[in-house]
């Protein structure tokens, strides 16, 4: 097949790399010339990807796989197929922002030749590839959709950092706007992909499937986090309860913690309401999930007998360990209850410099006396920090319950962990 790949981020570039390593020759448009002109000298434009430099250093010397910023350029010479994965951009209360998903819609409908199928990758409501983009498509291009070109939708499951072995193992979801478009999603996927391909009877089945995964995610955390509110009161460890309901088949809670933040899980329910208005639970996961930075500046006051002038630390700004991201972190709402409670919050992160942390809104720490500890991302390294590390701490709210606990007890200083009253 003659592929076109749009594009080229965490998501997509690893695909368009994928499609090529079967044998197809693709071309991928991205509006980024650094991300295009790293694509070209075959490395990858971000770091972290699993096997992506080496596949792309090997892609692009046989001549399988080539970078350009033009879009409409690269539909017009005519590909069988054309996969996008744009993102789609969310305001504060995680409502769509049209505008890219929209431009790169128009840019393929501009140029679509009869017998494309067209394949969306990006998590959308559902509906949207049969009202939004199947119409601009046939608007810009003036052809019939589903008789002149076929459109179809397979959600992009995959975790970023391991895209390779993901793409390798979870079934891939197609769904069409016709059986035949249904049909030929599912040739096209299956000529480069070893795991399975599955039909799912529509677009919406599949755009539902990705929302469904997300928020079971959303709300059995946000379960996890009820259960360790309650065990917080009753004085239970809700570390125990968990393993030990889990030591059973069908029971699968997931962990407490701080927050629930990133791209995907706090943002996907909100998609699902928008169809689904009346629907309970991701309403009430959402409701709950949200309640957490709050909760743990509440358990970090009382631990430390009061945080009203306090110094206080947040440890992590990251929405999750060892990821350089804050959408939707829980460190803003952290640093906003430390606010409100009389609380001076101060930031730090191994990620992010004290410029970066300033521009995002967060007093960088410079290392002096702190009175008290919020513990907000997993980094990897917080497992190594010791009392030294941090002077003057009086109680720590470790969030994620990644510090070694009994490291700072011998110094005397209580390190609390949500549902975990005596830890
Ligand atoms: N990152 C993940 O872990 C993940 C996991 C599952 C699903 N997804 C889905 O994939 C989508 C894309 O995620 P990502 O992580 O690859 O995003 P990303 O931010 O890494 O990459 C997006 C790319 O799109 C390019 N772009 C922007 N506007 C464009 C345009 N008009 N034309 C062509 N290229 C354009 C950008 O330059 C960038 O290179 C998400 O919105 C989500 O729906 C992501």
């Amino acid at each position: 097949m003659r592929v076109v790949v749009v594009a080229l981020g965490k998501m997509g570039l690893p695909l368009a790399a994928q499609i090529a390593l079967a044998g197809h020759d693709v071309v991928g448009c991205d509006v980024d010339e650094r991300v295009v002109g790293e694509a070209n000298a075959g490395r990858s434009p971000f770091p972290g990807e699993a096997g992506l430099d080496e596949a792309l250093e090997k892609l692009v010397a046989t001549g399988r796989l080539r970078a350009q910023t033009d879009t409409t350029a690269a539909v017009a010479e005519g590909p069988d197929f054309v996969l996008a994965v744009p993102p789609l951009m969310v305001d504060a209360d995680a409502r769509p922002d049209w505008r890219i998903l929209d431009s790169v819609v128009a840019d393929i409908g501009r140029s679509l030749r009869p017998g494309t199928t067209v394949s969306f990758e990006t998590t959308v409501p559902v509906g949207t590839t049969r009202k939004r983009i199947a119409p601009a498509l046939e608007r810009a291009s003036g052809l019939r959709g589903e008789r002149d070109f076929f459109t179809v939708f397979s959600p992009e499951r995959v975790y970023s950092g391991r895209v390779f072995q993901d793409l390798a193992t979870y079934p891939k979801l197609v769904g069409g706007l016709s059986e035949e478009g249904e049909r030929r999603g599912i040739e096209a996927y299956s000529s480069f992909l070893d795991a399975e391909v599955w039909p799912m009877g529509g677009a919406e089945g599949a755009e539902l499937a990705k929302l469904a995964e997300t928020t079971y995610r959303d709300v059995n955390i946000a379960f996890a986090n009820e259960l360790a509110r309650f065990a917080d009161a009753a004085r239970i460890d809700v570390g125990r309860v968990i393993d030990a309901s889990n030591s059973q088949p069908f029971s699968h809670i997931h962990r407490p913690g701080i927050a629930v933040g990133g791209h995907c899980i706090p943002v996907y329910p909100r998609f699902y309401l928008e169809g689904a208005p009346d629907a309970t639970m991701p309403a009430a996961g959402r409701a709950a999930n949200d309640t957490m930075p709050a909760y743990a500046v509440e358990r970090l006051a009382d631990l430390a007998g009061g945080i009203n002038g306090a110094r206080v630390l947040i440890l992590g700004i990251a929405y999750r360990g060892d990821v350089k991201e804050t959408a939707f972190s829980g460190a803003f709402p952290v640093r906003d209850a430390l606010l409100a409670s009389g609380a001076t919050p101060v930031a730090s992160d191994p990620l992010y410099s004290a410029d970066e942390l300033s521009a995002l809104g967060f007093e960088p720490w410079d290392g002096s006396q702190v009175d008290a500890v919020v513990v907000q991302s997993d980094h990897r390294e917080y497992a190594a920090l010791g009392p030294a590390d941090i002077p003057g701490a009086k109680a720590i709210l470790d969030g994620r319950g990644v510090l070694d606990a009994a490291r700072f007890a011998r110094a005397g200083i209580p390190v609390r962990r949500i549902g975990r009253p005596d830890a």
